[in-house]
């Protein structure tokens, strides 16, 4: 499984890089507008930090829009994937860059047929939302093991991407059903590595040996 970061938060992405080599990065408006940075200059500088996909979101909502702002991502560095939201425009325009061989992310996936439409479409990821679903009542981890199980059945390439993620057990329940990949929150990356009793037995150990913990 491929682990993502979901930041537009540069030096976020460069602390984590550092102890956990990412996969990838994932950005949406929000991040990037949390962020304070100009979008094209912060994507640059995300795919220098970090070697594979950086998906950068088109703001377009027509198809001929997205088309020509997705040329314009893509333009910007070849490991840019272009987020286009899942909507009928949106596979509009995932089908043409396809064609084009431009990468794309179909994002806002809310359905297992919706997931389906994207791999039709001939989406390269498609980021199925769980957090979200969870709110509303819906088991997110539970779709996702659904487009697992039609995505396998049919060969499909479309990446299934976990994204939405809120916690631990979303991350662990990715990697327990096959999800290509999941992309996390930065403080979620600490939580992962964490542990008290590492700790405690690294305090004991040192204080044993007469040494103290050099941070
Ligand atoms: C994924 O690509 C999105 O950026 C992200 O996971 C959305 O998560 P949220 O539901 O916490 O906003």
């Amino acid at each position: 499984m491929q682990f993502f970061v979901d930041t537009a938060d540069l030096e976020k992405i460069k602390e984590i890089n550092r102890w956990f080599p990412l996969d990838g990065v994932t950005t949406n408006p929000t991040l990037v507008a949390d962020s304070g940075a100009e979008h094209h200059s912060l994507i640059r500088s995300i795919c220098k930090e970090v070697k594979g996909p950086v998906s950068a979101e088109v703001l377009a909502t027509s198809s001929e829009e997205m088309i020509k702002e997705a040329h314009v991502l893509a333009g910007l560095h070849p490991q840019v994937v272009v987020k286009l939201p899942l909507t009928k425009e949106g596979l509009v325009a995932t089908a043409c860059l396809s064609e084009e061989n431009i990468s794309t992310n179909l994002t806002l996936c809310f359905s297992a047929l919706q997931a389906l439409s994207a791999a039709k479409a001939g989406a390269t990821f498609v980021s199925v939302f769980v957090g979200r679903l969870d709110d509303i009542g819906v088991d997110g981890m539970e779709m996702v093991s659904q487009v697992i199980h039609i995505f396998s059945q049919y060969q499909v390439k479309t990446k299934v991407l976990v994204a939405s993620v809120r916690h631990l057990s979303h991350v662990l329940a990715a990697s327990e059903i096959g999800a290509d990949i999941v992309t996390i929150p930065p403080a979620l990356f600490s939580k992962m590595v964490e542990h008290p009793l590492t700790d405690k037995g690294l305090a004991q150990f040192l204080k044993s040996a007469g040494r103290s913990i050099n941070k």
